[in-house]
């Protein structure tokens, strides 16, 4: 008998965290996926006043507090979608929401259908259930193709991911990609599992979730990039009732309850004033367009993300560490799987002035290895 679950050793840890190590300390790093921004000082509030008031030394009920999942079906409710706080879970971030949805719908054997590059937790946690990652190569602008998404479906499809916008990419996808993926979704009877952590952040385009117009869709939310609140771990997920009762229960024997604190600070996030999420994406926009020039300028072609705070310029072999040995963090793109290769992800949740500090490095990196 082996020491360790085939499972678990089917997985490693991230290839991000790697390069962070690799870096030296006082590196400008670009490699980090949280927005600089602090916690709306009325989240926090809420959760000082919950803490002291005695209200959070206790579980929540196994989905989360009556209060934080109708500020959830609020926030929808202000998208135009109809969510029944009964149908959400809060969880432990995005992250443990993602796990709940690949554990209960994904059987040792199956596939899953993964944007690649894609967020790396998608291959982990689809090994971690005991199935297989079946990587979907990107458009050109780094978009899924939803086509491609349809001929890759077998019959030992359990689920696809579609994740707008993107991590690593920056890509969001077109309202049309989003009807078609719920319509592949329907028609196939497959989940879509929509990862939409970072649908506040867009600045071209418009986000659309495939929620609106299928039924087998799953989407996970986090309060974790809109609100840069990465440190207080909640998340949430909503689907239909079946869903989330199945995913419940693998939620209630790994978490019992999202923190509750957290919960406190979530439900002043999603119900308080959203002018803090405008200033955040004014802030990424102005950085993304300073990053953008700098890299053309460097005459290096990058797909123009459309949100996120990420980038993918297709560069030069040796850059990325020609890039990290001049002590700037950025991510070597098959970090994010075999078609990231040749890419290098940017994140730009740093200051104008870092970027063009950062910028400099990445100028001598492109000269020195071209
Ligand atoms: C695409 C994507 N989904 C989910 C997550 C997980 O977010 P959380 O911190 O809420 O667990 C991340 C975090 O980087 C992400 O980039």
């Amino acid at each position: 008998m082996s020491r360790f679950s085939a499972r678990v050793e089917a997985i490693s840890i991230s290839g991000i965290r790697e390069v962070f190590e690799a870096a030296g300390e006082d590196a400008i790093n670009l490699g980090l996926g949280q927005p600089d921004f602090p916690t709306p000082d009325h989240a926090r509030r809420a959760a000082v006043d919950a803490i002291e008031a005695g209200e959070v030394d206790a579980y929540t009920s196994n989905k989360g507090t009556r209060e934080l999942r109708e500020a959830i079906a609020a926030k929808h409710a202000r998208d135009g979608q109809s969510v029944d706080p009964e149908d959400v879970i809060a969880t432990a971030g995005g992250s443990e929401a993602l796990h709940l949805a690949m554990e209960a719908h994904v059987e040792p054997g199956d596939e899953v259908l993964i944007p690649d590059p894609g967020f790396v937790a998608y291959d982990a946690l689809t090994k971690l259930a005991g199935g297989t990652p079946v990587p979907v190569e990107l458009r050109e602008d780094l978009t899924l193709d939803p086509a491609a998404v349809e001929a890759a479906i077998t019959d030992e499809t359990a689920a696809f991911v579609v994740c707008s916008p993107a991590n690593p990419t920056g890509a969001v996808q077109s309202p049309a990609d989003m009807r078609e993926f719920a319509r592949i979704a329907d028609e196939h009877d497959v989940l879509c599992l929509s990862d939409e952590v970072y649908e506040q952040i867009v600045f071209d385009g418009e986000h659309r979730s495939p929620m609106e117009f299928g039924e087998n869709v799953a989407v996970v939310n986090a309060c974790s990039k809109t609100y840069s609140m990465t440190g207080w771990r909640l998340g949430w997920v909503t689907s239909t009732t079946d869903r989330i009762e199945r995913m419940l229960r693998v939620h209630q024997y790994v978490q019992a309850c999202a923190s509750a604190p957290a919960q406190y600070a979530a439900e002043a996030a999603l119900s308080g004033p959203q002018d803090v999420i405008d200033e955040m994406v004014g802030a990424f926009a102005e950085r993304r367009d300073v990053l953008l020039d700098g890299l053309a300028d460097m005459g290096l072609e990058t797909p123009t993300p459309s949100g996120a705070f990420y980038a993918m310029p297709r560069v030069p072999e040796g850059w990325v560490d020609a890039v990290i040995d001049r002590g700037v963090v950025v991510v070597p793109g098959e970090a994010f799987g075999a078609n990231g290769a040749g890419h290098a992800r940017i994140s730009y949740a740093v200051s104008v002035e870092t970027l063009k500090e950062a910028l400099e490095a990445m100028r001598a990196a492109t000269r020195a290895t071209r």
